[in-house]
Parts: structure tokens; C-alpha cells; sequence
């Protein structure tokens, strides 16, 4: 099983690189303790505070041979957050250690090229001296690591880059560090070096000029196939629309939604802020006044959770699932004529490929990849992929209803599903920019 975004986007990319021939050593932390079928296990040279550790090289029946770094405090029930939806306490020292044994294992193994991606790798570049060429991918900026300032007495001789108002910050050290730092999409990259839009790390960023970049993420499209995938009632294809007709009663059955022709929307979302799904509240209020059904697939933040089943009980059009359940997310993303993302930053954001490609039209704000992905159906008639609300307010959701109600009335929803299910969101393009860079800084 994955959690969020980053691991999707790293799996795929790295099957794409194994693709094309490239010899990938994919470093995971252990967070399972894993026991069974373990290859090698492979002792660390780490400092005393991040020990012990060592890599099981482990088979993984879907992501092929990875390397998993079991250091003290790693393996948990959720990879970052308690029970209780806030953030385990000792995730510094967590992610401290990880990326103290990613570096000794970079130097035992010698790679041509070292790939970090986010904040809980970032320390690694203070324990390598000299580094390999290295890429450091940007999945989340608001997640920085920030810490206190004892740790760059630890973290290795090149820990000053680290310095960040008498704190510690992996992020912006790395980002200082590495060869090239690479957005999740294009846009994103205009937003993060403008004031007030790179969580505070404008200034590290717009230092870098032209070695910061952006490529957009691609998803996995063996795993997100409707004419493959496992999960879904009958599977379908833009060629035979019919199959979703069914996906689409099954989930209205399943959640016991008002059986009427009305378009039915979906959610498949973390409940963070970041998300933007407290936007759909007030919607939820109007559903008896607009043709439309809601199911909200999504787990995080309690007092938002809270709301939102108080709100399925009190509409039979609005169902809410509480939780993280992959079969069920293809259920409802198969199921959905609308796809709702009222991101309030979205870095690159799956989600919205992963519609398109079952005929799920979006409807997302103007940010980050989302931008990059769905351009908007009455600003671009012959192109447009969805709709983009005008700001980030439930006014502009509401406003986009409507305005998609409109736009796929009859049977111009079929033209447009074919027209988004032709797109190729495969992660070949991206993967052989990846290998590009990674030629340029080796070279
Ligand atoms: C994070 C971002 C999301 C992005 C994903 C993979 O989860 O929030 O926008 O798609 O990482 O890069």
C-alpha cells in the first residue's frame, strides 16, 4: 500500500527509469518493520544519534526490488501522523536518521546520480562531502522539517547550508545543495518563486535561476486503467462508454445516494487544508437546489471529517467515507462524471489525471500542476478539459457547478470524456526529462 502523492510519483517514475535501463536503487523507510522475504541486509556506517540502522533488500511483488532503511523510530501504523491526525512528535529525529543513513548508503554504493525528493531526505546532502550529482524534487513546500538549531552541530560538515533564522531547515539546505531542484509541474514553479507563494522559500529558490525547474508528474496507467483495472464493476473504454453507466450505479447504490439522472461528483482527497475540501460544505447545503451527488472519499484532519459526516447524514445526496481505501477510490474516480480538486495549492496533484483517464471531468482551482493539466472548457471550447473556478471560495465551487451542469448536458459529456480519455498522463515524457537532467549533471 502507498500514502499520498509522493509515493505514487516516485513508483511510477522509477518503473519508467527501470524501463528505459536505468539501474535504480529505490531507498524506502522501513516503516513496517518488514521480516518476510528479505535479500540482503546490508549493516550502515551512520553517527551514534541516527543508529542503528541498516537496508533489507527486499522483492516487493508490485515495486520490484527496493532498499528498506530500518533506523530507530522509523516504522510506525502511518508513515507521519498519529491516530489523532497530528503529526507524530518525534518526526524530526525521525527523518534526521533516515537521511543520516541515506547518505552512508550513497557512500558504500557510489551511484552516478542521487534523487531526493522532499524535506525527509534533505540532510543527506549535509553528510556528503563531496556529493554525487544530485536532483532534489520538490513534492510539497509546505513541509519543510524546520527545526531547532541543535541539530546542525549533527547533521554532518556541510550543515551551515541548513543555517535558517537560527534554525535548522532541511528543505532550504538541500535546495542550496543540489545540482537541480525540480517542481512537480510547470507552473508551479512560477507560483513558488513569487513572494508570498514559496512558503517562505522564494529567496533559495529564485537563487537557483535556470537550475530550478519543472516537470510534470506523470501517473501510472497500468495501475489506473479502466479497461484494466480490477476494482470497478465492468470496465469501459472512450470507445464503449457503457461500462461507466454501470461503475456510476454501483456507487450510487453503494452509498445509498437518490437514485435521479443528476450528475454525480467525486472526492478522492487527503483532508488537509491544503485541499480546499471545507469549500464543499456550503455545496453540500445546496444539493437539493442544484441537479448534482456528491461522495467525498477522504481521511486527515478530525474536525473537518467531523463536518462532513454530520453533513452525510443530514442529505441523501451526499455520501462521505472516511478513510483511505485504494479499491474504493477507483470505485467512486470510475463512478464520477465530475471530478471535484478545489486545491488551494496543488504542487502537481495525481488525482486529476487519474480522473481524466476514466472520463471523470474536473473541476479544480487555478493552481500549480492543476493548471497545467485542465485547461477550461469555455476559455478553450475545441481543447478544454474542465472547469476552472474563478478563485478559491465556495462561491467560485458553487459557481462552477453550474457552470459545468451546463457545459455537459445530454450527451456532450460523452464527447468530452472521449476527448480527456485520449490523454496520455504516462510517466514516459516525464521519466526521459528525469534522464536528461540526470545525463546534463553527471556529464
Ligand atoms: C504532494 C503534492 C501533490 C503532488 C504529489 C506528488 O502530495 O501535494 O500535488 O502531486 O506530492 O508529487
Amino acid at each position: 500500500m502507498t500514502v499520498g502523492g509522493l509515493a505514487a510519483a516516485s513508483a511510477g517514475l522509477v518503473s519508467a527509469l527501470r524501463r528505459s535501463g536505468i539501474d535504480v536503487d529505490v531507498l524506502l523507510p522501513d516503516y513496517s518493520s518488514a521480516t518476510d522475504g528479505i535479500i540482503e541486509t546490508i549493516e550502515l556506517d551512520v553517527p551514534i544519534w541516527a543508529g542503528p540502522a541498516v537496508v533489507k533488500v527486499v522483492d516487493h511483488p508490485q515495486a520490484g526490488r527496493i532498499h528498506l532503511v530500518d533506523a530507530p523510530g522509523l516504522a510506525r501504523s502511518d508513515p507521519y501522523v498519529q491516530p489523532n491526525g497530528q503529526g507524530w512528535l518525534d518526526n524530526t529525529d525521525r527523518f534526521m536518521r533516515y537521511s543520516a543513513a541515506i547518505a552512508a548508503y550513497v557512500r558504500l554504493s557510489q551511484p552516478d546520480v542521487l534523487h531526493l525528493n522532499d524535506w525527509h531526505t534533505a540532510t543527506a546532502l549535509a553528510d556528503l562531502d563531496p556529493a554525487p550529482p544530485t536532483v532534489l524534487s520538490l513534492h510539497n513546500l509546505a513541509y519543510q522539517g524546520a527545526t531547532g538549531g541543535d541539530w546542525l552541530d549533527l547533521i554532518g560538515p556541510r550543515s551551515r547550508h541548513y543555517e535558517w533564522w537560527g534554525g535548522t531547515n532541511p528543505l532550504s539546505g538541500a535546495i542550496a545543495l543540489a545540482d537541480r531542484v525540480i517542481a512537480v509541474s510547470p507552473y508551479h514553479v512560477s507560483e513558488i518563486t513569487q513572494a508570498g507563494q514559496g512558503f517562505g522559500l522564494e529567496e533559495p529558490l529564485r537563487a537557483r535561476g535556470n537550475t530550478l525547474g519543472g516537470i510534470l508528474n506523470g501517473i501510472d496507467t497500468t495501475v489506473w486503467n479502466p479497461e484494466q483495472d480490477p476494482h470497478i464493476a465492468e470496465r469501459f473504454s472512450a470507445a464503449d462508454l457503457a461500462g461507466k453507466q454501470r461503475c456510476r450505479q454501483q456507487v450510487v447504490d453503494e452509498f445509498d445516494l437518490v437514485d435521479d439522472n443528476s450528475l454525480l461528483a467525486v472526492a478522492v482527497t487527503r483532508l488537509t487544508d491544503q485541499k480546499g475540501i471545507d469549500l464543499v460544505l456550503p455545496l453540500i447545503e445546496l444539493l437539493d437546489e442544484i441537479p448534482l451527488r456528491l461522495a467525498v472519499l477522504g481521511s486527515g484532519d478530525r474536525m473537518l471529517s467531523q463536518k462532513l459526516s454530520a453533513a452525510a447524514e443530514r442529505s441523501d445526496r451526499f455520501a462521505f467515507i472516511d478513510g483511505y481505501d485504494e479499491a474504493l477510490a477507483h470505485r467512486l474516480i470510475a463512478g464520477g462524471d465530475l471530478f471535484l480538486m478545489p486545491s488551494r495549492f496543488e504542487p502537481c496533484g495525481l488525482t486529476q489525471m487519474q480522473a481524466m483517464r476514466y472520463g471523470t471531468i474536473p473541476i479544480v482551482t487555478a493552481v500549480g500542476g492543476l493548471v497545467d493539466t485542465v485547461p477550461d472548457l469555455d476559455a478553450h471550447p475545441r481543447t478544454g478539459r474542465g472547469i476552472v473556478m474563478s478563485d478559491i471560495s465556495s462561491t467560485a465551487l458553487v459557481s462552477a457547478v453550474h457552470r459545468v451542469v451546463r457545459r455537459c448536458a445530454g450527451r456532450k459529456i460523452d464527447t468530452l470524456r472521449k476527448r480527456v480519455m485520449s490523454i496520455d498522463w504516462s510517466w514516459d515524457d516525464p521519466a526521459s526529462e528525469y534522464i536528461k537532467i540526470y545525463r546534463d549533471i553527471s556529464n
